[in-house]
């Protein structure tokens, strides 16, 4: 079906190994698991899973470009907007950041150099990073690019506890396991992950629904708009989890998710009948979840709406959303890039305003990636670009 790249061979060895995990699983499971465990194993089974093994994910030469790879104009705009929370809020939470699933370090790095100009560095810079791989391909880039402020940025195993200060997550929670919900002659279902071994490959199968919130998702999904059956979607319910322990690890401060994604009316929209899953293999995008498991990306859009209703159902207030291309104009982006081109040669013009237009016109990053500011215990400055809280 697909015309992907065939991996070379010790990658096609690495990925039988993990198929072989999984069939085991599927195989300790009466012959089917929810796609969401497929996905978590794909993903993060240990020593094994994409984001668990040293292989080039991110970048040119990766699967998949996020905006702090393609420029450090992205990271210096967000560092823009930190710099002006600092000023209103530092002097009750004092100057701490923790950036989670931090990917190759690039966002880390910039931000603290547009930081260390400004005089406005935290004191400290926390990395909360599940892959192995890319936490010392963070440690590496960091150590090597900024030696001084090296001893300030400290990686976590867990969320801390009672933190003050801001919590950052570009692209964490499309990384996350979904379950996909199915709606066939207007019975909700839910999609499972078989194994057939004369044909040695993976396909689905419905089942009945493996969580208990999965029936009032389903409910509350099809009550929003009338979709007609055959239907799939997805419901990210650790993305929903993950919120509520950053609300409860967060005695005061601010949390922006910026992520691909909609509210839920456009999220579960009747003509977006296939979902929103995707794969990325080499920068291919591609919808076939069981190409060479632990060699691919495997994503899903957020669903803005119910991140806010669970940040106010943990107390936090929701304070901005908007999309990136609101986010960043309004956070000097086109001002950042007309110092690059002012110090620049001539030749790297091109690169810098390529990039702009990547990250910020609609049908590039522009407007299918949103910003989400939430806070918690403290007074927020009204936001400085284009609201669109009211679509929520
Ligand atoms: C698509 S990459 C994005 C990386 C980076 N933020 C960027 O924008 O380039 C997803 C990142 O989230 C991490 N991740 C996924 N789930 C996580 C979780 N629950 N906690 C911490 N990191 C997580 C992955 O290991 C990876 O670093």
């Amino acid at each position: 079906m697909h015309q992907l790249p065939l991996p070379h061979s010790s990658a096609i060895a690495h990925s039988q190994q993990l198929t072989a995990q999984i069939i085991q699983k599927i195989a300790a499971h009466h012959n089917q698991i929810p796609f969401a465990d497929f996905m978590h194993m794909a993903l993060y089974a240990p020593g094994l899973g994409y984001y668990h093994v040293g292989n080039q994910k991110l970048g040119q030469y990766g699967d998949f470009i996020t905006a702090p790879e393609i420029s450090p104009l992205f990271s210096y705009s967000l560092a823009y907007y930190l710099n002006t929370l600092y000023t209103h809020i530092s002097a009750s939470l004092g100057a701490y950041i923790l950036e989670v699933g931090a990917g190759s370090g690039k966002m880390a790095l910039h931000l603290l150099q547009y930081l260390q100009q400004q005089n406005s560095l935290p004191e400290k810079y926390y990395i909360l990073e599940l892959s192995p791989d890319l936490q010392q391909k963070q440690q590496h880039l960091l150590q090597q690019k900024l030696p001084d402020i090296y001893p300030r940025i400290v990686w976590l195993d867990t969320l801390p506890q009672n933190f003050k200060g801001i919590i950052l997550a570009n692209e964490v929670l499309d990384a996350m396991p979904v379950h996909l919900l199915s709606w066939q002659a207007n019975q909700l279902q839910e999609k499972y992950v078989s194994y057939h071994h004369p044909k040695q490959s993976f396909y689905f199968t419905d089942g009945e629904l493996s969580h208990p919130l999965l029936s009032q998702k389903g409910e509350y999904i099809a009550s929003l708009q009338h979709h007609t059956s055959p239907y799939i979607t997805e419901v990210n319910l650790l993305a929903e989890s993950w919120l509520a322990s950053i609300a409860d690890c967060l005695e005061a401060g601010v949390c922006i998710v910026i992520d691909y994604g909609f509210p839920e009316q456009e999220y579960y929209h009747p003509d977006r009948n296939t979902g929103t899953l995707m794969c990325h293999y080499q920068h291919h995008s591609h919808t076939d979840p069981f190409f060479y498991p632990g060699l691919q990306d495997i994503t899903a859009h957020v669903n803005f709406t119910a991140l806010a209703n669970t940040a106010v159902q943990h107390a936090m207030q929701v304070n901005a959303f908007t999309t990136q291309a609101y986010f960043l104009l309004g956070n000097h982006l086109v001002e950042f890039a007309q110092q690059q081109i002012a110090t620049s040669p001539s030749s790297n013009i091109y690169p810098i305003s390529q990039a702009v237009r990547t990250l910020t016109l609609a049908e590039e990053m522009g407007e299918l990636f949103k910003v989400l500011v939430l806070s918690k215990n403290i007074t927020m400055p009204a936001p400085h670009f284009t609201d669109l809280r009211q679509h929520l």
